[in-house]
């Protein structure tokens, strides 16, 4: 078997375990589609196998097989996964081993395979690479991916003779005290030769109360055989976390991010303070931004060159122009054109677009409105479902009526147009180009051009 990038790995399949219940997770979600940096645990592992260029990826379903299988459609076509990609049935969940026994037909075909778990999303392409390598160059008949961890609990230990041979794994629920000092551990990850795997499978025996059978058992009996046991220690040890409870869930997260943020800073982003910043995986910063403490990117937001974000901001699926300035404000799916600035305490909301040059300020929400060039909004205004073109300037406290209980209306506001503090514009209508609104005016009909509207009862002083 060779590796070379850009072409298929010829008669290597990778399997992915994704069938157990993940009852420490104590959720109605199945484990693996909890998500890490914004996506579903087991996006990672889906996309490291496709990087291993496979000839194809089997994920072995049981639990909550339907939904597993529809978010690993949704992902292939995604993020690019273009290997086939098969699923396996695993009937009961009755282990690892069995996961694997279930997947043979799939597996035949190979003659090398890659097991991997749906619950290590931290694990690296360069580990897996090297792991799949040092199998090659050793060959033996299994490597496994190892690690050295300050605290080994709840993972299986790795046991080795006097020499140094990997001889077999000891489950932590099975180890005895000496044996539970071992501070080496199994990753989940493995590099097989097929024909030591379909024998060895055969023989794994029934273990524990629930009478499963341990994947991790199979290394003792291809020894028996006469097999030999390899080992890659990993470099980055933190990469093999697996995740069983919501408390690992959380050091994924936290790893995760830190990676993410370390990506971005390396790529010339200023991060004040990282510990209170998160930042989802799919999140695209440009160079010379700053982004302040407090702050929230998720989802697909794409932020542009030279930005200053935050402090206190959240954003989802926002995309962000070059230079803008975005203070203690809340973005959803939404995009702001460059030189543009918002805040502080804006609600921007789906499917607006701001900009360039425009300027939304305190306490002003904008929802499926277009804001135009030069426009401003800066205080305390609600603009939904309106279009506003370029350089006007809404006044203190405008509010788009757009809803009157049963459907939603439009308001159109044309260029160089001045609207007055306080003006209710009742949707639908529309501000002529240049038009000016009195301060106070409840607008019902149109505005032509260049016209001043006045719509508010004159003012009598009585003494
Ligand atoms: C497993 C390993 C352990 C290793 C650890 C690394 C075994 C027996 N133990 O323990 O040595 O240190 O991973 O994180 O393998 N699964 C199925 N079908 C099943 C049971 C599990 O597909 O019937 C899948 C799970 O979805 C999961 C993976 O196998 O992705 C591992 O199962 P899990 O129960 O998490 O094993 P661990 O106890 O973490
Ligand atoms: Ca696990």
């Amino acid at each position: 078997m060779t590796h070379h990038r850009g072409k298929e790995t010829k008669n290597l399949g990778v399997l992915i375990l994704a069938a157990g219940e993940g009852t420490r997770m104590e959720s109605s979600l199945p484990k693996v589609l909890h998500q890490v940096g914004g996506r579903p645990m087991l996006f990672y592992t889906l996309r490291l196998a496709n990087a291993l260029k496979p000839q194809a990826i089997g994920v072995v379903v049981g639990h909550e097989a339907d939904r597993v299988k529809a978010a690993v459609d949704g992902m292939v076509k995604e993020c690019g996964v273009n290997r086939p990609v098969q699923f396996i049935h695993q009937k009961k969940a009755l282990g690892s081993g069995n996961a694997v026994l279930e997947s043979v037909p799939f597996l035949k075909r190979f003659k090398t395979v890659v097991v991997l778990c749906g619950d290590t999303p931290l694990l690296t392409y360069e580990s897996i690479y090297a792991l799949v390598h040092s199998h090659e160059g050793q060959k033996g008949q299994v490597t496994l991916l190892t690690a050295r961890l300050a605290n080994p609990k709840g993972y299986g230990r790795i046991v080795r003779s006097p020499l140094g041979e990997v001889q077999r794994i000891v489950e932590e629920s099975v180890g005895s005290p000496r044996e539970l000092t071992i501070n080496e551990i199994n990753s989940g990850a493995y590099c097989f030769e097929l024909d030591a795997l379909m024998q060895g499978l055969k023989e794994i025996g029934q273990k524990g109360p629930k009478k499963e059978h341990f994947l991790t058992d199979i290394l003792e009996i291809i020894r028996a055989r006469g097999g030999k046991v390899n080992a890659y220690v990993s470099q980055v040890p933190e990469e093999v976390l697996g995740v069983n409870s919501r408390i690992q869930l959380a050091a994924a997260e936290r790893i995760t991010n830190r990676r993410m943020l370390e990506r971005l800073m390396l790529s010339g982003v200023t991060i004040l303070d990282p510990h209170s910043t998160h930042v989802d995986a799919d999140v695209e910063i440009g160079q010379d931004s700053v982004i302040y403490p407090s702050t929230i990117l998720r989802g697909k937001t794409k932020i542009g060159r030279m930005c200053r974000i935050g402090p206190f901001t959240y954003m989802y699926d926002a995309q962000i122009g070059n230079e803008c300035e975005i203070r203690i404000s809340q973005l959803d799916t939404c995009r702001v054109l460059e030189k543009s600035q918002i805040g502080p305490f804006s609600n921007i909301r789906p499917e607006s677009v701001i900009g360039p040059r425009a300027r939304v300020g305190n306490f002003t929400e904008i929802k499926a409105s277009r804001v135009g060039f030069g426009t401003k909004v800066n205080h305390l205004s609600y603009i939904g479902d309106a279009e506003i073109y370029e350089d006007v300037n809404i006044g203190a406290g405008t509010i788009t009526c757009n809803y009157d209980g049963k459907a939603k209306h439009k308001t159109t506001i044309g260029a160089k147009a001045f609207v007055g503090s306080n003006v209710n514009l009742i949707a639908p209508v529309k501000i002529g180009r240049g038009a000016k609104i009195a301060a106070g005016s409840t607008v019902t009909e149109d505005v032509p051009d260049q016209a001043l509207a006045i719509a508010r009862a004159r003012q009598v002083n009585k003494t």
